[in-house]
């Protein structure tokens, strides 16, 4: 994931520049592709559960990154069709599905 986080900052810089939408729909992919990998796994805090706990908070897991890799789909079809208005909600959306994903699933400091 540290290099999904800076494939999206570079990305950030390149959605709004319709000179850059071949880097953007590059960087789109990377994301897309390192979500799939990423859902299949396990991480640390699920994996530290056991039982029906572990169950749900799996299935929890995968349910945030489906809606995460969704928003990276739609906003592939924005940049291709360079749908500024989208291009903002999708950005916006995968900020927060960052946060809600880091606060269910990143290990307490
Ligand atoms: C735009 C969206 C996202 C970005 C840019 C992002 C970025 C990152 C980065 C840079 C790290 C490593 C640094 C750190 O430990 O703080 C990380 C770790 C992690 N992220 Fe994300 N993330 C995103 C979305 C999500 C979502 C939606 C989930 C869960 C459904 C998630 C789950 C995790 C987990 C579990 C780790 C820890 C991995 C480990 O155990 O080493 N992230 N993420």
């Amino acid at each position: 994931m540290i290099s999904f986080g800076r494939t999206y900052r570079l990305l950030k810089t390149e959605v709004s520049d319709p000179a850059k939408v071949d880097a953007a729909l590059r960087d789109i992919g990377l994301l897309q592709r390192d979500s799939a990998i990423a859902k299949a796994g396990v991480p640390g805090v699920v994996n530290a559960l056991a039982g029906e706990e572990k169950t749900k908070k799996l299935a929890a897991y995968r349910v945030q990154m489906i809606g995460m890799m969704r928003t990276l789909l739609d906003l592939e079809e924005a940049v291709m069709n360079q749908k500024a208005d989208d291009i903002k909600k999708c950005m916006a959306k995968l900020d927060e599905e960052e946060k809600g994903g880091h606060k269910d699933f990143l290990p307490a400091e």
